[in-house]
């Protein structure tokens, strides 16, 4: 079973992190984590190069991405909420997605990707609530052929971290049992 997490936070052991953390703790088989912060991957600059052909113009590490996803099991989107969003440079990491909808729309011919179970996990401390990034992530998954099989929120950081949070932890326990459990591999 193979496990795709992006990281869409900026703290290396912040909300999201130990969120994650925990849900690692249950989850079975090979695990991947793509940080947009650390990975060094560009925006989609919308050259159109995909309204022609399969792939990227950009060569950087969404290549590793784009392998990645098409073979993986499960997807994971995690991020805390920024504007209640999903963080900038996750909304940027995504944006290179766009070959997928190019070719499945735009060039007719879609490319194959393996059906996903998937999980979203969210961290947030403010208000605003977190029906956008819900809507966002949903729309990433559909892109990607994943069903979203369990939400994990921590939505009260700035009173209650994630790390003493113990219903979003047990959530998020529960969410990589659920995946483990849930394998189509
Ligand atoms: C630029 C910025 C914008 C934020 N906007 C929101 C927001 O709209 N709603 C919210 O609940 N929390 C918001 N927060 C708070 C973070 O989501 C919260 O502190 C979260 O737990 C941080 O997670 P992390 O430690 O994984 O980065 C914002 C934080 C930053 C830095």
């Amino acid at each position: 079973m193979k496990t795709v997490i992006f990281n869409g936070s900026p703290r290396k052991s912040g909300d999201t992190a130990t969120l994650i953390n925990e849900f690692r703790s249950e989850l079975k088989g090979k695990i991947t984590v793509f940080s947009a912060y650390a990975g060094g991957i560009s925006p989609c600059t919308d050259c159109r190069y995909c309204h022609e052909h399969s792939g990227c113009s950009i060569a950087d590490g969404m290549d590793g991405v784009y392998n990645s996803i098409s073979d993986c099991d499960n997807l994971v989107i995690a991020s805390p909420l920024h504007f209640s969003e999903l963080s900038g440079p996750l909304l940027s990491l995504f944006g290179r997605f766009q070959t997928y909808y190019a070719a499945k729309y735009i060039r007719k011919k879609p490319e194959k990707i393996k059906r996903k179970n998937g999980v979203l996990i969210l961290a947030g401390g403010g208000s605003g609530g977190s029906e956008s990034a819900v809507r966002t992530a949903e729309t990433v998954f559909q892109m990607l052929n994943t069903e979203c099989v369990s939400v994990v929120t921590s939505l009260k950081t700035d009173v209650l971290p994630a790390s003493l949070d113990e219903a979003a932890l047990s959530d998020a326990r529960n969410a990589g049992k659920l995946l483990s459990s849930l394998s189509r591999s």
